[in-house]
């Protein structure tokens, strides 16, 4: 079969985008996944709203644990005490009916762990460290325990 110039640039067309719809599937198909691995069972992944403000100072939460984390495995001390993270009490869920009624005590647990953190004497840092991500547990695994997996991980071995 001798094909003119056309018909194999036609030919050459057709497969290459045959091929870059191939990637582009299964580029989706691992960020499906990375979603859904990702997904809590509180957080809507289809917020038309956007994120909440809590949902957003849950992720500046969790990064900054990573960074907590690291500074204490280095054998360093934190230094300034996040105060933006107190708005947890006020910060609004993406559902009203989020923040139960016990919401406020779990707060209140985590934020006076983190103050004891930041006044913590070196030796005792990994210790009140893995307190304040326990804190971060408990009011997760009655309030919204997707997360929860990711927040265990945070954890220091002692
Ligand atoms: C007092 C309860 C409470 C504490 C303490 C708490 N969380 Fe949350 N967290 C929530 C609630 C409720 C949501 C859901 C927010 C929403 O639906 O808007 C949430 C959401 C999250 C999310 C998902 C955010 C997103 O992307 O939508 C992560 C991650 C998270 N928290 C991590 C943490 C970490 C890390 C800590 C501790 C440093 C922590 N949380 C402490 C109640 C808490």
């Amino acid at each position: 079969m001798v094909l003119s110039l056309k018909n194999k640039l036609i030919v050459f067309a057709t497969l290459f985008s045959f091929v870059v719809l191939l990637v582009n599937c299964s580029n989706n198909a691992t960020n499906e996944e990375a979603k859904k691995a990702d997904s809590t069972d509180c957080v809507k992944p289809l917020n038309p709203n956007g994120d909440s403000e809590l949902a957003l100072l849950m992720r500046n939460m969790m990064s900054s644990s990573k960074n907590l984390k690291e500074i204490i495995e280095q054998g360093n001390i934190p230094k300034e005490f996040p105060e933006a993270f107190k708005k947890i009490h006020t910060a609004k869920p993406t559902d009203s009916d989020t923040k139960k009624e016990s919401f406020d005590a779990f707060a209140s647990n985590y934020i006076s762990n983190l103050q004891n953190l930041y006044n913590s004497p070196k030796e005792d840092l990994k210790k009140n460290y893995n307190a304040v991500v326990a804190a971060c547990a408990s009011c997760h695994s009655e309030h919204c325990p997707g997360p929860l997996k990711a927040i265990n991980q945070l954890k220091i071995s002692e």
